[in-house]
């Protein structure tokens, strides 16, 4: 067990998010303080994510949000023992923004640096919830970009139980939310409309539900919201499309939820680990509370503000490795930004 405080950068895609995190003997990983910057407001005229950008915001945010942490913990930089980073999955050009502020930094300071993957920061980021999980456990992800059930008996030891064959699931909730004109980020402003309409009022697909594996699809139901949003005609009134927002909001919960029980049920396990953006979705928390209160399960979720992209999930991962000597620092100033996915060298199952 190696004491370490640990600064984090993650620059993936839209959001700069920079925190210090620090792990002490057994004790569970603190977070002493984080910044984070959101670039919504500059994408939402585009609808959607420009990456050149994204690159250049971060660039921008990247070290004053650094100073503003290590502020914040009032802690020096010589203080800081680990260095980590977002190595991706993620737009390179914005990647490239993180590693390479992470990277020379550590070797100013003469400290290792730390590529870490993205997946893996959303998947432990539950550590930091005020009553964490403890190994092993089944993780719903559930992000922009994936949407897969591992499971996870240990640091590093991640098995892939079942992912998406096409779209993720935060894609079907931005996609459907921009065909019917939400704009972006679409996901939570499908899910704000929702609350107002009724889940059953569309019959819309529920894609592999019956499929006797755990795989998801989401791109066929992308397709019948389209569909029947198009049957509503040129100028659909405000409950009509709450209407349709709460059935596609339904239709996805009601697989995730199928899905994760059905992981639980076939590994035996009794913990679910919800994480990414989608996690902070409340009727999917709702839904598998209640599923996983049948099982006699108990469900863990990241606090909100660590659902979505965040560097506290990055400083995180990278502090628990260090923790348990899990690590391979690189300290020649290489930059890593393979977005292996569960970690090769690690997967035993
Ligand atoms: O994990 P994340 O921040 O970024 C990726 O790594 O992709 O996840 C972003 C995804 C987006 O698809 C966004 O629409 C979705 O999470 N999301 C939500 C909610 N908040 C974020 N989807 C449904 N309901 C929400 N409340
Ligand atoms: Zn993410």
């Amino acid at each position: 067990m190696r004491n370490a405080k640990v600064l984090g950068f993650e620059s993936s895609c839209d959001e700069t998010g920079v925190a210090l995190v620090e792990v002490r003997g057994d004790e569970p990983p603190r977070l002493l303080s984080e910044a984070l910057h959101s670039q919504v407001e500059m994408h939402a005229a585009y609808g959607g994510v420009v990456p050149e950008l994204a690159s250049r915001d971060h660039i921008r945010r990247v070290v004053p949000l650094a100073r503003q942490v290590l502020q914040r913990a009032g802690c020096a930089l010589h203080e800081i023992d680990l260095v980590a980073y977002t190595r991706g999955p993620g737009l390179a050009g914005a990647l490239l923004v993180g590693a390479g502020a992470a990277v020379a930094l550590a070797a100013a300071l003469g400290k290792p640096a730390l590529g870490i993957h993205h997946l893996e920061g959303h998947l432990l980021s539950p550590f930091l919830a005020p009553r964490p999980p403890t190994f092993p456990f089944v993780a719903l992800l559930v992000s922009g970009g994936h949407t897969q059930l591992m499971e996870v008996q240990g640091l590093g030891r991640y098995r892939l139980l079942g992912e998406t064959i096409d779209d993720a699931a935060g894609e079907a909730f931005d996609k459907s939310a921009k065909l019917m004109g939400l704009g972006y980020p679409g996901g939570p402003a499908l899910a704000r409309l929702a609350e107002d309409g009724n889940p059953a009022a569309f019959a819309l697909p529920r894609p592999l539900l019956h499929s006797g594996d755990l795989d998801f699809s989401f791109a066929g139901l992308k397709t019948a919201v389209l569909t029947a949003h198009r049957k509503l005609g040129p100028a659909p009134g405000p409950a009509v499309l709450a209407d349709l927002a709460a059935s596609a909001q339904a239709a996805i919960v009601d697989v995730l939820v199928a899905k994760s029980l059905k992981a639980l049920k076939l590994s035996g396990l009794r913990r679910l680990v919800v994480a990414g953006g989608v996690g902070a979705n409340l009727r999917l928390r709702q839904a598998l509370d209640a599923g996983a209160l049948e099982l006699g399960a108990c469900v863990v979720y990241p606090p909100l503000s660590l659902c979505t992209d965040n560097g506290a999930m990055i400083a995180l991962a990278a502090a628990m490795r260090w923790q348990q000597g899990l690590v391979l620092p690189q300290t020649d100033g290489a930059f890593d930004v393979r977005p292996r996915w569960p970690l090769d060298e690690l997967q035993s199952g």
